[in-house]
């Protein structure tokens, strides 16, 4: 499957029956619903992000995920990941891979009252797979340009991206007080963090946007390397592929077993 294909799978008018079937049939259903209990301020889940994300990060067999927004997402990408090391693990013969941080969801985000919800709901099963950051945003500039920051994000390379945060409320000035993000609910909010770390990406690194688009079109205009974009209007969310020929051996055999013949498409052998 390629990535077109993957974000679009939940999309369409039946979308949401096939995600809570695919869900279940994952058994991740009962731990979300179990997890949507009432909590001041509590959203409710959304069963196609979910479903695309869990199918996402199967699909690409990823190893490393850097989450910006804790929530409903981190139990699943965790459940993913938790079947994509079960599938490594089972493997005779392992291809040269060189991965740090292998099965671990970092997920940085500015709120204790969010973190420590979702750590609560996370199946002990998985508890090992998530490492929390919690790290202020503050407003700043990208070559000149208006965005915001967090202030400190994990030391990992990873192969799956998911941009879900901050929550505008959360975005202050470096002394602390308000920005203009949380004064101004018109505002859009605007993730600067991936146009800093673009350069230490590798080719076959992926990035789900989800919502957004204003922020997901402001990373497309600063990208220099060859990326590719996906936007799902139905499912109001946009997705991004580093398609550029392999760094090595250690790249390319990863990105053999990760993507498969996926890769040819794009890669000039
Ligand atoms: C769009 S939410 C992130 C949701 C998360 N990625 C998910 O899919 O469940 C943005 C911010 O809201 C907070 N948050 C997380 N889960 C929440 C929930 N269920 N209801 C309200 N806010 C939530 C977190 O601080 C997060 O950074």
């Amino acid at each position: 499957m390629n990535i077109q294909e993957i974000v679009s799978l939940f999309s369409g008018p039946n979308g949401e029956n096939k995600a809570r079937e695919y869900l279940e049939s994952n058994n991740v259903l009962p731990l979300i619903l179990q997890e949507s209990q009432q909590i001041e301020g509590r959203i409710s889940p959304d069963l196609r992000d979910l479903a695309r994300l869990h199918a996402t990060i199967r699909a690409r067999k990823i190893f490393t995920i850097l989450e910006f927004g804790i929530g409903y997402s981190t139990i699943v990408m965790a459940k993913a990941l938790k079947k994509n090391q079960e599938d490594w693990d089972e493997l005779e013969k392992k291809p040269l891979v060189r991965k740090s941080t292998p099965f671990e969801v970092h997920c940085v985000d500015a709120s204790t009252k969010w973190i420590d919800v979702t750590l609560n709901g996370i199946p002990p099963d998985c508890k090992h797979i998530v490492k929390t950051h919690e790290t202020k945003v503050n407003s700043g500039l990208f070559s000149g340009r208006s965005c915001h920051f967090y202030n400190q994000i994990p030391n990992v390379i990873p192969d799956f991206i998911y941009l879900d945060a901050p929550h505008p409320n959360h975005v202050r000035k470096r002394d602390g007080k308000n920005s203009k993000w949380s004064k101004n609910k018109d505002r859009v909010i605007m993730s600067g963090d991936l146009l800093r770390m673009e350069p230490v990406l590798l080719p076959g690194a992926c990035i789900l946007v989800d919502g957004r688009t204003a922020n997901a079109r402001f990373l497309k205009h600063f990208f220099y390397r060859n990326w590719s974009f996906i936007r799902d209007e139905n499912g109001d969310v946009t997705a991004m592929e580093l398609q550029e020929k392999p760094l090595g051996d250690i790249n390319k055999s990863t990105l053999k077993y990760t993507l498969g013949k996926r890769i040819t498409e794009w890669v000039k052998e």
